[in-house]
């Protein structure tokens, strides 16, 4: 009896909960998986409805269990085996989605960014709200096996202006792979997807597949829209591509594809995409995307809870139960060489020399050991502000960063309140402590420092300008390199080379800044001109004119 109703039991759990797929793992240039060493190729297709008659910046499709249960069988209609998603809300519950994904045989490949937490081309960072972001999304997916991989970004670098943004964003990839290293459990694969600029993809790709594993991404995805109509391999651009990329050493596939030019869009690319021309270097692709939206590449349209086919989903649909392409086996997707990373050229100018490993131990530091720090009645608001007035008149490295020169400071991964405090302490210690140089108006105040035994020890290796390296509890690899010792050392030479500089051109627009700093009390030095101290240990008398 008591068995009985155990096993009743237990047939009940195993009903209701989805049995696992196997992972995918990757080998040499390939996904595998694990199970059985058969090859995986992707048959994929991007699943993000935009939101629509609402103010969120997005809608998180594993969230909304109902259009998961009305388009999956859509999916599977057309022998889907993996989607990509853009936009996840780790505060939410997607475990139904997640299970009915898996009882389809569907792999799942998300970005880990949003919409309103990325990596900005125009201002990049890797920051400590970003990687907040991107470990709260691992920690929320990591138990799923089908979980194919993260993207730690998408298009972020698009063109020869912004190469250096892609500095940014291979170190989140390495700092997401070491996260997931952290947590004991299977390595994920993180990798990145790109746009296809012509000027900028080759060198883009080596940059993301060179280096040591645990810096490199794991995969390279391309957003690739140049079939159009009908076209072939070689006219299509497809093989200057493939050829491009076939040591890259790291699976690539098409991170999104299907050109809308030519429409109904016939899909003739799917043949090609897992044919004979292209399966040596390709692991399929994720076509893009499910729903009809304005931009016109839906493959079906939406209404209610209705779903109603459009010409492109059938036209998909006979192209890719037509394929049969052939597999390759785990041993022999040997281990190809290893990629070079692009040398510095005018189209590409991100340093392999990567941004440091944000670490809230390192940032809370700036602000614990200073002895001058941010007024507690300057609204939050304004610390940028007056960021942008200290650093008018101050040689800032210590919180900047040049991802052209591989030049990054300790703390420009922290918050504008911690950033603030270390510039305005960075001041207040090359004037010698004098009172006057923790005033700003009022805007600094004078503190006793409070730096326990393991913050005096980053901030020494910080050094006086912050632009030492500094080995918080997370940093990976990518900072052990260069020894913490020697970084604080010579960049104080450094530093007081471009403070001077920063003098000369910052006076004039510091007296700008402070005028326009919004809520910040107006730096006005007693209104008149005054004598404010720089230099490091001995003090030169300049004198600035502020309005
Ligand atoms: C290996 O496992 C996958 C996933 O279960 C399955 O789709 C595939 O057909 C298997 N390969 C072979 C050769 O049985
Ligand atoms: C949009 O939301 C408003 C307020 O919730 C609702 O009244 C309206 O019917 C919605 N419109 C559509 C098209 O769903
Ligand atoms: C995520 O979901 C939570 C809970 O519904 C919500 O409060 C929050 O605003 C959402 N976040 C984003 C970025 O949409
Ligand atoms: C993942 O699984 C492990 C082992 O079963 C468990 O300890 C952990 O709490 C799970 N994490 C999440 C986020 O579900
Ligand atoms: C590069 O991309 C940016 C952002 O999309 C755009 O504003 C700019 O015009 C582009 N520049 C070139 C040279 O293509
Ligand atoms: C960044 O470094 C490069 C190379 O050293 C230099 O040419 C460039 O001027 C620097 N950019 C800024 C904004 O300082
Ligand atoms: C030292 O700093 C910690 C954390 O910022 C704070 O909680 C504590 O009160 C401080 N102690 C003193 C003596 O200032
Ligand atoms: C590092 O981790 C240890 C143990 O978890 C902790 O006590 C310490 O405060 C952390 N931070 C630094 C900067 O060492």
């Amino acid at each position: 009896m008591l068995l009985k109703s155990i096993l009743g039991w237990t047939a009940l759990v195993a009903s209701a909960v989805a049995a696992d797929l196997p992972e995918i793992e990757i080998i040499g240039n390939k996904f595998f998986f694990k199970n059985n060493g058969t090859q995986f190729l992707m048959r994929g297709i991007a699943y993000q409805q935009n939101p629509t008659n609402t103010t969120a910046s997005f809608h998180d499709p594993l969230a909304d269990t109902e259009a998961c249960k009305r388009d999956i069988p859509y999916m599977q209609a057309v022998n889907t085996n993996i989607i990509r998603v853009y936009a996840l809300n780790a505060s939410l519950d997607h475990t139904e989605c997640m299970n009915l994904l898996t009882d389809a045989g569907i792999y799942v490949i998300a970005d880990l960014s949003q919409p309103d937490q990325s990596i900005n081309r125009d201002s990049p960072e890797w920051n400590l709200d970003l990687y907040k972001r991107y470990t709260d999304v691992v920690d929320k997916f990591l138990n799923y096996s089908n979980i194919l991989g993260f993207f730690a970004g998408n298009e972020v670098t698009n063109n020869v202006t912004n190469t250096d943004a892609s500095a940014f964003v291979k170190a989140a990839v390495r700092d997401t792979k070491a996260y997931i290293k952290a947590k004991g459990y299977r390595q994920i694969p993180v990798g990145y997807s790109a746009n296809d600029d012509t000027d900028i993809r080759d060198s883009l790709a080596d940059y993301f597949a060179c280096g040591d594993e645990d810096e490199r991404a794991d995969f390279f995805g391309i957003n690739m829209y140049e079939w159009c109509g009908s076209s072939t391999y070689t006219s299509s651009g497809y093989s200057d591509i493939s050829k491009q990329y076939q040591n890259l050493g790291i699976p690539i596939f098409f991170s999104e594809y299907g050109c809308n030019r030519v429409t109904p869009r016939q899909f003739q690319e799917v043949g090609t995409l897992y044919g004979s021309d292209m399966t040596n270097e390709w692991s399929g692709g994720i076509v893009y995307m499910y729903f009809q939206e304005d931009n016109n590449y839906g493959l079906v349209s939406i209404k209610g809870n209705s779903v109603s086919t459009l010409a492109d989903y059938n036209n998909y649909k006979s192209q890719i139960q037509k394929i049969s392409p052939s597999l390759a086996a785990a041993s022999a997707a040997s281990t190809v060489s290893a990629t070079s990373c692009p040398t510095s050229t005018s189209n590409w100018l991100a340093s392999t020399n990567l941004p440091p490993t944000p670490d809230q131990d390192v940032c809370d530091c700036a602000t614990s050991g200073a002895q001058c720090v941010v007024s507690d009645d300057v609204d939050s608001e304004d610390y940028g502000d007056l960021i942008g007035v200290v650093c008018g008149i101050f040689d800032c490295s210590g919180i900047s960063t040049n991802a052209t020169a591989g030049k990054y400071g300790a703390f420009s991964p922290c918050d504008s309140k911690n950033k603030l405090n270390f510039v305005l302490n960075a001041y207040y210690e090359a004037n010698s402590q004098h009172s006057d140089a923790c005033d700003f108006s009022g805007s600094a105040t004078r503190t006793s420092a409070n730096a326990s035994g393991s913050c005096s020890a980053l901030l020494k290796s910080a050094g006086a300008s912050g632009t030492g390296v500094v080995s918080g509890n997370r940093s990976g690899s990518g900072n052990s390199r260069a020894s913490s010792g020697s970084g604080s050392g010579s960049s104080r030479s450094g530093s007081s080379a471009s403070r001077s500089g920063s003098l000369r051109s910052g006076s004039a627009s510091s007296s700008n800044a402070a005028v326009s700093v919004k809520g910040v009390k107006p730096f006005s030095m007693d209104s008149v001109a005054k004598t404010i101290l720089i230099g490091g240990g001995f003090a030169i008398g300049i004198t600035l004119t502020f309005l």
